[in-house]
């Protein structure tokens, strides 16, 4: 084997733009049919790049890794600003040799340099991220609904109108914003991002969207949910078994959420709904007849939260219940302490909460990836910390905490990226 020189990590010129999606395209297998030049057009002024970081070994990139700004919704309304990951890969050719690990360094020096309260990223793969800190932190599943056995046991509110796409493009970034906002686990999206959701625009290498939408009014006439969907016929001995493919519904309150399902369900020739990222638990189940009529299965986890500045995570959403502990984290990065490194003071209560660096000794040592997974409340602490329980150095203080970080309603988030 000749010797392995180590790859420069840094954002790619304009001129680079094309070899870096041909790089991304060569590990994802995604856009094969597409010219990398023409996506690198297309995507160009959508991305900054600053952002867009490649592994330069000489001339070629063999990695690439980018980020963008978004802001996550903890519970309880909170807002922090994260770094979202995506675009992560390393050339076959040069694969387990620490270029994702050095990647990951670079990056997590620029998110804490921002000023970044975590990162979050969608896994391509369980096992890739625990040891850069992220934890599993929300769930999803598809729900399918044979919409010929559902009846609902109660009425419902407003009105649902089909708009369209002009009229969609206007109202749906309004509804998607009042709605994450009060939705743990949500993403902010870009106002460009609903031009390629609702088919507006194209990009190389990628169906166009092509579907309807529906939304729905509150009795005062203000929009408070929508639904966007678009269909797969399925005729069958000359009956009619269509498929409502559900790409997502949202709504500011639960009777508008309510009030779409029962619309999609009394769609004709239709058999079956099939609603992928929809939540584990959905709510409007226990509305029917016969909650059987909707199955879930493909329950996967979605979100994965890597804590950078936990002061300000833990002091940023609510909590339940009230409790005191000292937590020490563990984190590393390129063998030193990591940004999420050291012991906090979490004071939590219904009322509010604070969360200060503290020299005092611990109650409970745990690691930046098991609090990444339970800082939504999507995932239970005890469940993350099974095969490697934290340290107590209080009886007692992990099912403290375990309890504290806990939500009545589970985190969501529909925001692929
Ligand atoms: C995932 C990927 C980026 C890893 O890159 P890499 O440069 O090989 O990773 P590194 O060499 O830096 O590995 C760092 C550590 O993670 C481990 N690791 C990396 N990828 C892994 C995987 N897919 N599964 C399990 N462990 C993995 C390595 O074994 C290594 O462990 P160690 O430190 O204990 O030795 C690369 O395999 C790839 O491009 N895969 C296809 C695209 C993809 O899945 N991207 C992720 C999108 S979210």
């Amino acid at each position: 084997m000749p010797p392995q020189s180590t790859p420069v990590i840094r954002p790619v010129r304009e001129d680079e733009l094309e070899a870096w999606f041909q790089a991304t395209t060569t590990a994802f297998y995604i856009w094969h049919t597409a010219d990398p030049g023409a996506v690198a057009e297309a995507r160009r002024p959508l991305f900054d790049l600053e952002r867009v970081i490649g592994a330069f070994e000489g001339d070629a990139i063999v990695g690439t890794f980018r980020t963008f700004s978004s802001e996550l919704t903890l519970p309880g309304g909170g807002l922090v600003p994260v770094n979202a990951v995506s675009a992560v890969t390393v050339r076959p050719t040069h694969r387990r040799r620490g270029i994702l690990r050095a990647m990951n360094v670079d990056d997590t020096g620029r998110a804490v340099a921002r000023g970044d309260t975590a990162s979050v990223l969608i896994a391509a793969e369980w096992p890739i991220y625990g040891r850069f800190g992220y934890g599993p932190a929300t769930w999803t599943a598809r729900w399918t609904t044979r919409t010929r056995a559902v009846r609902f046991l109660t009425s419902r509110a407003g009105r649902v109108e089909l708009v369209d796409l002009p009229t969609a493009r206007q109202l749906l970034p309004e509804i998607y914003q009042r709605y994450r906002r009060d939705q743990p686990g949500e993403l902010a999206r870009d106002d460009v991002r609903w031009d390629f959701d609702l088919g507006l625009r194209e990009l190389p290498g990628r169906p166009r969207w092509f579907g309807s939408v529906a939304i729905h009014r509150a009795d005062d006439g203000r929009p408070d949910g929508y639904a966007r969907y678009h269909g797969q016929e399925h005729w069958e001995e000359g009956i009619p078994d269509n498929i409502l493919v559900l790409d997502e519904l949202h709504a500011t309150a639960f009777d508008a959420e309510l009030a779409l399902w029962a619309y999609l369900a009394e769609i004709d020739l239709t058999a079956t709904i099939q609603a992928d990222t929809r939540r584990p638990r959905e709510p409007w189940i226990w509305h029917l007849a016969d909650a059987r009529a909707a199955r879930q299965s493909r329950l996967g986890e979605m979100l994965w939260v890597r804590p950078l500045d936990v002061p300000r995570l833990l002091g940023s959403r609510s909590y339940d219940r009230s409790a005191e502990l000292v937590i020490e984290v563990i984190d590393e990065v390129d063998g030193r302490p990591g940004p999420a490194a050291g012991r906090v003071r979490l004071e939590a209560s219904p009322d509010g909460a604070a969360c200060r660096p503290i020299d005092a000794s611990p109650d409970l040592t745990l690691s930046a990836a098991q609090l990444g997974a339970a800082v939504l409340g999507g995932t239970r602490l005890v469940d993350a910390a099974r095969a490697r329980p934290p340290t107590e150095h209080r009886p007692g203080s992990l099912a403290t905490l375990d309890a504290l970080l806990r939500t009545a309603d589970e985190p969501w988030c529909t925001t692929w990226f």
